[in-house]
């Protein structure tokens, strides 16, 4: 197995160093434009493989695309990241040029690839993906909902003062900060719903929390975050190669699917050797739906964004 991650940045590269250390693949490569950056922080990350008791190897590559020959799977985190105070929609403009370029050299050596999406405003970018690569949308994952969901639940383990692992819940929607929807109502502590621990003003903090999980990081650090989103890729990535089959919602072409249609948007699907194999239908509430239509809307506004742009 190979596995190529594009941009070498700070979620690129902890892609690449979570990817390796689960040796998820025999060899990483991490590409980017900036001169010395990808070889540099592939060697720094290679040097790690004794210590840390792993083998795969990380080479990387100032954008010569012939190194990423016969990737199974390759993550585009290409773009610029958000500075405080911006939303992702505000880079819209940039990074759509570049991931459709990087797209395109990606599959001129390896046109089986099955593509992540990472670089923001994400459903944006997975659907400008789906409409110029000519992959079949199965091969075509954005990455969010599955980070939004780690944040999610890490929020709400921390109300409930419980373990992480006790915690299932799912985000749904865009990955915006007004447009994912937390479904607390399904969200459990081991098979309990959190509504029987947590009153309505906590779980209201909870999903408001959530939402702005990523500008809240964004604000401290003064730029995007990268432990969880290289994490929830990792894990992305480990379904599908090792063909886990786990449920994770991820944003997907619909086609019907929760009343939307022409759009990627996330939603619960089962990821495995295929990429997304089924959409799984989570039977939302009217309110739920709403909201879920809401989301559609914008993500619909900002794609509509792309027929403006030369690209
Ligand atoms: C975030 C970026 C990866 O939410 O969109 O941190």
């Amino acid at each position: 197995m190979k596995i190529t991650v594009v941009g070498a940045g700070a979620v690129g590269a902890t892609c690449a160093d979570n990817i390796a250390r689960c040796e998820l693949a025999e060899e990483v490569v991490l590409l980017d434009i900036k001169e010395g950056l990808s070889e540099g922080k592939a060697l720094d990350m290679f040097q790690t493989a004794t210590l840390a008791g792993f083998d795969t190897k990380i080479t990387g590559s100032t954008n010569n695309y012939e190194l990423t020959a016969n990737s199974d799977v390759v993550v585009i985190t290409s773009g610029l990241p958000r500075k405080p105070g911006m939303t992702r929609e505000d880079l819209i403009g940039t990074n759509a040029k570049i991931v459709k370029g990087v797209t395109e050299n990606i599959l001129t050596y390896s046109p089986e690839a099955i593509i992540i999406i990472v670089s923001n405003p994400m459903d944006t970018m997975t659907y400008l993906t789906l409409k110029t690569s000519g992959l079949p949308k199965n091969k075509i994952i954005g990455m969010g909902g599955i980070l939004d969901s780690a944040r999610f639940k890490t929020y709400l383990s921390l109300a409930l003062n419980c373990p992480p692992n006790d915690i299932h819940g799912t985000v749904v929607g865009g990955h915006g900060d007004t447009t994912m929807i937390p479904l607390t109502r399904l969200a459990t502590r081991n098979g309990v719903p959190v509504s029987q621990f947590l009153d309505d003003e906590t779980l209201q903090k909870v999903a408001a929390d959530t939402m702005v999980g990523g500008a809240t990081l964004t604000k401290l650090i003064g730029t995007s975050a990268w432990y969880a989103p290289g994490a929830a890729v990792s894990a992305l990535v480990e379904s599908i190669i090792r063909d886990q089959k786990h449920i994770f919602p991820c944003s997907v072409a619909l086609d019907g699917e929760y009343g939307q249609s022409d759009i990627c948007l996330g939603v619960p699907v089962v990821i495995g050797r295929n990429g997304w194999e089924e959409i799984i239908d989570y039977k939302l509430n009217e309110e739920e739906q709403a909201a879920f239509s809401k989301s559609a809307d914008a993500v619909r506004s900002m794609n509509n964004v792309l027929d403006t742009l030369e690209l």
